[in-house]
């Protein structure tokens, strides 16, 4: 397994996590909604590249667990009795990441990847804020599960795009990447939502 040389995400800013244990039933509603769109994330990669044979198992094999994700915190929303969102909050986080995708086929394959290595590596650092300060054992246990499942994404499409692109073009488009991703998440209110 290739050693990837990145910069490291911008971490958090603390009132972030605070903002989250405050209010943690509308974090929930959030977090739902990002696990589904996390999953069509991966597969509109399947529609965008389907005769990109090597990466095609483990985008649908993403797709199918990021959906189990959805699933899992639709559970524990349930159990809460807290109900979903009758509308899917809009991610301008996201937007704002998708619109530094370069024209070009094969650039365009790079930088939809280094996206969804960006977000999956911001996923891993804060669900592991909250797991490390919920004070809600079942939470707790929920939170750790997913960080760890996040940290995998982040690592596995940085490697899918080494089908494609040699790891020093990956790295490097990375980096840069990380820079516009801190402060495009800077640039957003802080409030009890993943982004
Ligand atoms: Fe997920
Ligand atoms: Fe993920």
């Amino acid at each position: 397994m290739p050693d990837f040389q990145i910069k490291e995400l911008e971490p958090s800013n603390p009132e972030w996590v605070k903002a989250v244990l405050a209010d943690f039933d509308e974090f929930l509603k959030d977090h739902a909604d990002c696990e589904r769109k996390a999953s069509g994330m991966a597969m509109s990669l399947v529609a965008k590249y389907p005769d990109r044979d090597e990466i095609l198992d483990e985008l649908i094999h993403t797709g199918i667990e990021e959906l189990d994700h959805f699933r899992k915190v639709f559970w524990i929303m349930r159990e809460r009795g807290v109900p979903l969102n009758r509308k899917m909050n809009k991610d301008a986080y996201v937007d704002q990441l998708l619109k530094n995708i370069r024209g070009g086929r094969d650039q365009g394959l790079l930088d939809r990847l280094i996206i969804a290595a960006l977000v999956e590596n911001r996923g891993f650092e804060r669900f592991k804020l909250i797991a490390e300060n919920c004070k809600d054992p079942e939470l707790v246990k929920f939170y750790d599960l997913i960080y760890k499942s996040e940290a995998r994404h982040g690592e596995m499409f940085l490697r899918l795009a080494l089908n494609y692109f040699d790891q020093n073009t990956v790295e490097q488009r990375y980096n840069e990447m990380v820079d516009i991703e801190g402060k495009i998440l800077a640039s957003l209110p802080i409030g009890p939502v993943l982004h």
